[in-house]
């Protein structure tokens, strides 16, 4: 019954974080990313599809009556990115059909399977995506139970366990990275992007009395009401390579699937000054190109360097990650009942039609000269007892239905 849910995913647990970068579709704005992802599931035959790519993993939720074997896996990840080989499809890769698939999106939804284990980012994150996802049109009525079996499932994680205690998040941890590093309050930061992440950045530079701030996004507006948070500058990232204050640290997060700043914006950015400068980059994938941290003497913070960090955060929540667990071992175990319950229900959908169908063609075909032939109070009479049937009849099934032990 579940055995058509299935997930292709590359998680931090498997791999450098910033090689689930070459794992996530390449787009250049959301009608790119909608057509690419309606090509995908019409040429690997998906049912239904569900896109969720975040800072430490990218999963393809999908339901298909066809295997993922190594060569649907291998087709499938040509499609999104022909540079990638099979050694390192072979090695990256997590793959889960049934019941397995299921556990690892509940995992996932309730932060046991996250690198900050606890933080409540992936469930704004995995609702935001089912939305996006909805929206494209990829998504159908499996999907939408299981995303809501795995919603109520972290809730009830959340709400029952201390997995949220003390919330931490990359971003929290990046700042402990930063904060480590000494960083003089009156360095000169850029901020790029306005997202929701490098909001979260900006909260906690405000917090921590950071004073020299500029922004940069691609949409002004939003640079300008993060600019207005942390009582910085803003301007828009088309005009950024004409900006000559220079800079200490830059913090970079915005989902492009392309570097952001490339070796010569980077060098343009540096207005020739030669002390250390740190780069943050908080984007998956890397917004700053490879070539930058190769060319220059700069400290680069990537999220793989935050994996230390998010390990003591675990030893911390170890034993709430047990319960949470088996929490969600509860949810799952319900699940079936509620997938074949759904099942009925649209089975059912089409009773009543069908009832009110053969009642018209016993009337209209079948009797129709019998019926013709009888007084008017004979052929009230029959068709008020052929609609008391009709309720009647509806009825039925839909009680068995609802009543059976499933
Ligand atoms: N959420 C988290 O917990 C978290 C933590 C760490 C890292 N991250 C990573 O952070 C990145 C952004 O996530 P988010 O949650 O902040 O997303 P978001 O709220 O959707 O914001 C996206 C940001 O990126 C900008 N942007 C999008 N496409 C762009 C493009 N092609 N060129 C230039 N700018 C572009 C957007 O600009 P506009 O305002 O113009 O749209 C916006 O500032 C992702 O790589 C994510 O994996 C997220």
């Amino acid at each position: 019954m579940l055995e058509n849910y299935k997930v292709l995913t590359v998680t931090h647990r498997q791999t450098n974080v910033k090689n689930i970068g070459n794992f996530v579709v390449q787009c250049t704005d959301s009608s790119d990313l909608q057509a690419r992802l309606r090509e995908l599931k019409k040429r690997f035959q998906l049912d239904e599809l569900f896109y969720l790519s975040t800072c430490n993993r990218v999963l393809y939720f999908f339901t298909s009556k066809q295997p993922t074997d190594t060569s649907f896996q291998y087709n499938f990840f040509q499609y999104i990115n022909p540079n990638l080989n099979a050694a390192q499809i072979g090695s990256d890769l997590l793959c889960y059909e049934g019941e397995a698939s299921l556990e690892h999106l509940f995992e996932v939804a309730a932060s046991v399977d996250s690198m900050v284990v606890g933080e409540r980012e992936i469930l704004r994150q995995l609702r935001e995506a089912y939305e996006q996802s909805s929206n494209f049109g990829l998504t159908g009525d499996a999907i939408r139970l299981a995303i809501d079996g795995a919603v109520q499932a972290a809730k009830s994680v959340y709400s029952n366990t201390r997995i949220g205690e003390k919330p931490v998040s990359i971003v929290s941890l990046a700042i402990q990275k930063l904060r480590s590093m000494k960083v003089a309050k009156d360095a000169r930061i850029l901020l790029v992007g306005a997202g929701q992440t490098n909001t979260l950045v900006g909260k906690f530079l405000k917090k921590y009395e950071y004073s020299n701030i500029t922004v940069f996004n691609r949409t002004l507006a939003r640079a300008e009401k993060l600019a207005k948070l942390v009582q910085g500058k803003a301007h828009a990232l088309e005009h950024i390579s004409s900006y000559k204050g220079g800079f200490d640290c830059l913090i970079v997060c915005t989902g492009a699937t392309q570097a952001v700043i490339t070796p010569e914006l980077y060098t343009l950015l540096l207005q020739a000054e030669a002390d250390a400068k740190l780069a943050i980059d908080l984007a998956i994938p890397n917004n700053v190109d490879k070539k930058v941290v190769q060319q220059n003497a700069l400290t680069y913070v990537e999220i793989e360097d935050l994996r230390t960090l998010a390990k003591q955060n675990l030893a911390f929540r170890a034993t709430e990650v047990q319960k949470a667990k088996k929490l969600l071992h509860t949810c799952l175990a319900e699940f079936p009942k509620i997938y074949q319950q759904r099942q009925l229900t649209r089975a059912m959908r089409s009773v009543p039609e069908e009832i009110k169908a053969i009642k018209d063609h016993a009337i209209n075909t079948v009797f129709k000269k019998e019926v013709e032939q009888l007084d008017d109070d004979t052929r009230l009479l029959l068709e008020r007892m052929l609609n008391y049937m009709e309720k009647k009849c509806i009825s039925i099934p839909m009680k068995a239905a609802k009543a059976v032990e499933l």
